[in-house]
Protein backbone atom coordinates (compact mmCIF):
# COMPACT_ATOMS: atom_id res chain seq x y z
CA UNK A 1 0.00 0.00 0.00
CA UNK A 2 1.34 3.14 -1.17
CA UNK A 3 -0.28 5.99 0.71
CA UNK A 4 0.80 7.44 3.33
CA UNK A 5 -0.79 7.01 6.61
CA UNK A 6 -2.13 10.41 7.29
CA UNK A 7 -3.79 10.19 4.84
CA UNK A 8 -5.86 7.49 5.15
CA UNK A 9 -9.54 7.79 5.93
CA UNK A 10 -10.51 6.61 9.25
CA UNK A 11 -13.96 5.52 8.55
CA UNK A 12 -14.54 3.78 4.96
CA UNK A 13 -18.09 2.85 3.93
CA UNK A 14 -18.41 0.12 0.91
CA UNK A 15 -21.44 -1.06 -0.77
CA UNK A 16 -21.21 -4.56 -1.65
CA UNK A 17 -22.49 -3.90 -5.11
CA UNK A 18 -22.42 -6.09 -7.96
CA UNK A 19 -22.84 -10.01 -6.62
CA UNK A 20 -25.70 -11.00 -9.02
CA UNK A 21 -23.94 -9.36 -12.07
CA UNK A 22 -21.12 -11.43 -11.68
CA UNK A 23 -23.05 -14.36 -11.36
CA UNK A 24 -25.01 -13.87 -14.73
CA UNK A 25 -22.08 -12.45 -16.17
CA UNK A 26 -21.34 -16.42 -15.55
CA UNK A 27 -24.05 -18.45 -16.54
CA UNK A 28 -24.72 -18.98 -12.70
CA UNK A 29 -27.23 -18.27 -10.40
CA UNK A 30 -27.37 -14.93 -8.34
CA UNK A 31 -27.03 -16.47 -5.16
CA UNK A 32 -23.91 -17.58 -6.22
CA UNK A 33 -22.78 -14.02 -6.97
CA UNK A 34 -23.48 -13.50 -2.68
CA UNK A 35 -21.25 -16.39 -1.91
CA UNK A 36 -18.54 -14.77 -3.99
CA UNK A 37 -19.53 -11.27 -2.59
CA UNK A 38 -19.53 -13.33 1.04
CA UNK A 39 -15.24 -13.99 0.14
CA UNK A 40 -14.58 -10.99 -0.64
CA UNK A 41 -16.20 -8.93 2.02
CA UNK A 42 -13.50 -11.14 4.55
CA UNK A 43 -10.65 -10.19 2.43
CA UNK A 44 -11.60 -6.64 2.35
CA UNK A 45 -12.46 -6.47 6.27
CA UNK A 46 -9.13 -8.46 7.27
CA UNK A 47 -6.80 -5.91 4.61
CA UNK A 48 -8.21 -2.88 6.16
CA UNK A 49 -7.20 -4.27 9.65
CA UNK A 50 -3.79 -5.14 7.99
CA UNK A 51 -2.97 -1.23 6.67
CA UNK A 52 -4.77 0.05 9.80
CA UNK A 53 -8.68 1.38 9.05
CA UNK A 54 -10.32 2.49 12.20
CA UNK A 55 -13.50 2.32 11.04
CA UNK A 56 -15.24 0.09 7.82
CA UNK A 57 -18.71 0.05 7.18
CA UNK A 58 -20.09 -3.24 4.92
CA UNK A 59 -23.56 -2.60 3.09
CA UNK A 60 -24.88 -5.87 2.95
CA UNK A 61 -29.18 -5.45 2.82
CA UNK A 62 -30.79 -2.81 2.57
CA UNK A 63 -34.21 -1.89 3.62
CA UNK A 64 -35.72 -1.96 0.04
CA UNK A 65 -33.81 -5.53 -0.54
CA UNK A 66 -36.63 -7.46 0.91
CA UNK A 67 -38.57 -6.97 -2.51
CA UNK A 68 -36.37 -9.57 -4.08
CA UNK A 69 -37.42 -13.32 -4.86
CA UNK A 70 -37.72 -15.40 -1.86
CA UNK A 71 -35.21 -17.56 -2.54
CA UNK A 72 -32.56 -14.66 -3.14
CA UNK A 73 -33.59 -12.96 0.20
CA UNK A 74 -32.80 -16.64 1.80
CA UNK A 75 -29.89 -17.54 0.66
CA UNK A 76 -28.31 -13.70 1.81
CA UNK A 77 -29.56 -14.40 5.38
CA UNK A 78 -27.78 -17.98 5.76
CA UNK A 79 -24.52 -16.49 4.49
CA UNK A 80 -25.60 -13.95 7.22
CA UNK A 81 -25.92 -16.49 9.31
CA UNK A 82 -23.41 -18.30 8.42
CA UNK A 83 -21.00 -15.18 9.11
CA UNK A 84 -22.36 -14.88 12.67
CA UNK A 85 -21.21 -18.03 13.33
CA UNK A 86 -18.27 -17.81 12.50
CA UNK A 87 -18.00 -14.10 14.36
CA UNK A 88 -16.00 -15.22 16.93
CA UNK A 89 -12.64 -15.02 14.80
CA UNK A 90 -13.49 -10.83 16.06
CA UNK A 91 -12.15 -12.40 19.13
CA UNK A 92 -8.58 -12.98 17.13
CA UNK A 93 -8.99 -10.16 15.24
CA UNK A 94 -9.61 -8.05 17.66
CA UNK A 95 -12.32 -6.17 15.89
CA UNK A 96 -15.08 -4.55 17.61
CA UNK A 97 -18.68 -5.42 15.70
CA UNK A 98 -21.76 -3.12 15.75
CA UNK A 99 -25.07 -3.80 13.43
CA UNK A 100 -26.70 -1.54 11.96
CA UNK A 101 -30.39 -1.48 10.89
CA UNK A 102 -33.17 -2.75 12.51
CA UNK A 103 -32.89 -5.90 13.48
CA UNK A 104 -36.61 -6.87 14.47
CA UNK A 105 -36.80 -7.89 11.01
CA UNK A 106 -34.31 -11.14 12.00
CA UNK A 107 -35.33 -14.27 13.55
CA UNK A 108 -35.20 -14.67 17.16
CA UNK A 109 -31.35 -17.07 16.85
CA UNK A 110 -30.14 -14.09 14.48
CA UNK A 111 -31.21 -11.30 16.75
CA UNK A 112 -29.56 -13.10 19.55
CA UNK A 113 -26.42 -14.04 18.35
CA UNK A 114 -26.13 -10.41 16.74
CA UNK A 115 -26.85 -8.91 20.20
CA UNK A 116 -24.41 -11.71 21.75
CA UNK A 117 -21.56 -9.85 19.34
CA UNK A 118 -21.88 -6.37 19.38
CA UNK A 119 -21.56 -7.51 23.35
CA UNK A 120 -18.91 -9.49 23.54
CA UNK A 121 -17.10 -7.42 20.85
CA UNK A 122 -17.40 -4.11 22.40
CA UNK A 123 -13.85 -4.12 24.88
CA UNK A 124 -12.01 -4.10 21.44
CA UNK A 125 -10.80 -0.94 20.00
CA UNK A 126 -8.31 -1.81 17.19
CA UNK A 127 -10.80 -1.64 14.38
CA UNK A 128 -14.46 -1.39 14.51
CA UNK A 129 -16.53 -3.25 11.81
CA UNK A 130 -20.34 -1.91 10.87
CA UNK A 131 -22.77 -3.91 9.02
CA UNK A 132 -25.49 -2.74 7.55
CA UNK A 133 -28.13 -5.24 7.40
CA UNK A 134 -31.68 -4.29 6.90
CA UNK A 135 -30.42 -0.63 6.93
CA UNK A 136 -31.72 2.23 5.33
CA UNK A 137 -30.43 5.66 5.76
CA UNK A 138 -33.98 7.40 5.45
CA UNK A 139 -35.44 4.53 8.27
CA UNK A 140 -32.30 5.67 10.53
CA UNK A 141 -33.54 9.33 10.81
CA UNK A 142 -36.75 9.03 10.87
CA UNK A 143 -36.23 6.61 13.79
CA UNK A 144 -33.74 9.30 15.69
CA UNK A 145 -36.42 11.84 14.86
CA UNK A 146 -38.91 9.76 16.78
CA UNK A 147 -36.47 8.91 19.63
CA UNK A 148 -35.97 12.81 19.98
CA UNK A 149 -39.95 13.47 19.72
CA UNK A 150 -40.09 11.04 22.94
CA UNK A 151 -37.21 12.69 24.09
CA UNK A 152 -39.60 15.84 24.37
CA UNK A 153 -42.37 14.19 25.44
CA UNK A 154 -40.93 13.15 28.62
CA UNK A 155 -39.60 15.76 28.89
CA UNK A 156 -35.82 15.13 28.70
CA UNK A 157 -35.27 18.07 26.37
CA UNK A 158 -36.38 21.02 24.89
CA UNK A 159 -37.26 21.02 20.82
CA UNK A 160 -34.69 23.93 20.82
CA UNK A 161 -32.27 21.09 22.35
CA UNK A 162 -32.44 19.05 19.30
CA UNK A 163 -29.77 20.13 17.01
CA UNK A 164 -27.16 17.82 14.82
CA UNK A 165 -25.24 16.66 17.43
CA UNK A 166 -28.31 14.66 18.93
CA UNK A 167 -29.57 13.46 15.79
CA UNK A 168 -26.38 12.20 14.93
CA UNK A 169 -26.14 10.71 18.68
CA UNK A 170 -29.53 8.78 17.79
CA UNK A 171 -27.93 7.06 14.41
CA UNK A 172 -27.35 3.59 14.41
CA UNK A 173 -23.93 5.06 14.08
CA UNK A 174 -23.84 6.84 17.51
CA UNK A 175 -20.55 7.90 18.73
CA UNK A 176 -19.18 6.52 15.23
CA UNK A 177 -16.93 9.62 12.87
CA UNK A 178 -18.92 9.99 10.10
CA UNK A 179 -18.11 8.09 6.59
CA UNK A 180 -14.65 9.88 4.90
CA UNK A 181 -14.91 7.71 1.73
CA UNK A 182 -18.03 5.63 0.28
CA UNK A 183 -16.83 3.05 -2.02
CA UNK A 184 -19.59 1.73 -4.52
CA UNK A 185 -18.57 -1.18 -7.55
CA UNK A 186 -20.66 -2.62 -9.92
CA UNK A 187 -20.77 0.91 -12.37
CA UNK A 188 -23.57 1.95 -10.38
CA UNK A 189 -23.11 5.92 -9.41
CA UNK A 190 -25.77 5.96 -6.54
CA UNK A 191 -25.65 6.03 -2.70
CA UNK A 192 -29.17 3.77 -2.82
CA UNK A 193 -30.06 4.67 1.10
CA UNK A 194 -26.66 4.43 2.32
CA UNK A 195 -25.47 6.21 5.63
CA UNK A 196 -27.75 9.11 4.14
CA UNK A 197 -26.83 11.87 7.46
CA UNK A 198 -23.48 10.58 7.65
CA UNK A 199 -22.60 10.80 3.80
CA UNK A 200 -22.65 14.68 4.00
CA UNK A 201 -19.01 15.02 3.13
CA UNK A 202 -17.59 11.91 2.30
CA UNK A 203 -15.78 11.69 -0.97
CA UNK A 204 -17.13 9.46 -3.03
CA UNK A 205 -15.32 6.17 -5.39
CA UNK A 206 -16.58 4.54 -7.90
CA UNK A 207 -15.43 1.86 -9.85
CA UNK A 208 -16.80 -0.69 -12.43
CA UNK A 209 -15.38 -3.71 -11.20
CA UNK A 210 -18.48 -5.89 -9.58
CA UNK A 211 -18.32 -6.39 -5.64
CA UNK A 212 -16.88 -10.54 -5.94
CA UNK A 213 -14.06 -9.05 -8.42
CA UNK A 214 -12.73 -6.06 -5.60
CA UNK A 215 -9.37 -7.02 -4.15
CA UNK A 216 -7.06 -5.32 -1.96
CA UNK A 217 -5.67 -3.95 -5.11
CA UNK A 218 -8.63 -2.53 -6.36
CA UNK A 219 -9.37 -0.71 -2.41
CA UNK A 220 -5.34 0.39 -3.11
CA UNK A 221 -6.62 2.37 -5.95
CA UNK A 222 -9.20 4.30 -4.16
CA UNK A 223 -7.21 4.80 -0.81
CA UNK A 224 -4.74 6.18 -4.10
CA UNK A 225 -7.31 8.80 -5.20
CA UNK A 226 -8.72 9.89 -1.61
CA UNK A 227 -5.31 10.64 -0.85
CA UNK A 228 -5.37 13.19 -3.67
CA UNK A 229 -8.17 14.87 -2.68
CA UNK A 230 -9.01 18.19 -1.11
CA UNK A 231 -11.81 17.71 1.24
CA UNK A 232 -12.97 21.74 2.02
CA UNK A 233 -16.19 21.15 4.20
CA UNK A 234 -17.30 23.92 3.03
CA UNK A 235 -14.39 26.48 3.79
CA UNK A 236 -11.50 27.20 1.37
C1 LIG B 1 -25.37 -6.51 -3.90
O1 LIG B 1 -25.34 -7.16 -5.12
C2 LIG B 1 -25.85 -7.39 -2.78
C3 LIG B 1 -27.13 -6.98 -2.21
C4 LIG B 1 -27.85 -5.95 -2.56
C5 LIG B 1 -27.66 -7.83 -1.15
P1 LIG B 1 -26.63 -7.22 -6.05
O2 LIG B 1 -27.36 -8.46 -5.74
O3 LIG B 1 -27.42 -5.96 -5.95
O4 LIG B 1 -25.95 -7.33 -7.47
P2 LIG B 1 -26.48 -6.72 -8.81
O5 LIG B 1 -26.58 -5.22 -8.61
O6 LIG B 1 -27.81 -7.34 -9.08
O7 LIG B 1 -25.45 -7.08 -9.81
C1 LIG C 1 -27.41 -1.39 -2.56
O1 LIG C 1 -27.43 -2.17 -3.70
C2 LIG C 1 -27.65 -2.25 -1.36
C3 LIG C 1 -26.55 -3.12 -0.97
C4 LIG C 1 -25.42 -3.27 -1.61
C5 LIG C 1 -26.76 -3.89 0.22
P1 LIG C 1 -28.77 -2.39 -4.56
O2 LIG C 1 -28.41 -3.29 -5.66
O3 LIG C 1 -29.87 -2.79 -3.68
O4 LIG C 1 -29.05 -0.89 -5.07
P2 LIG C 1 -29.85 -0.38 -6.34
O5 LIG C 1 -31.18 -1.11 -6.34
O6 LIG C 1 -29.04 -0.71 -7.54
O7 LIG C 1 -29.97 1.10 -6.13
MG1 LIG D 1 -27.34 -4.22 -7.03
Amino acid sequence: MAVDKEKLPVHIGFIMDGNGRWAVKRGLPRKMGHREGAKAFRKIARYCKTIGIKYITFYAFSTENWKRPKDEVDEIMRLFGEYLNEADDFKKDKTRIIFLGDKSAFSEDLRTRMEEIERDSAVFDEMTMLLAMNYGGRDEIVRAAKTAAEMVLEKDIKPSDINESLISSLLYTGGIPDADLIIRPSGEKRISNFLTWQSAYSELYFTDVLWPDFTAKELDKALEDYASRSRRFGGV
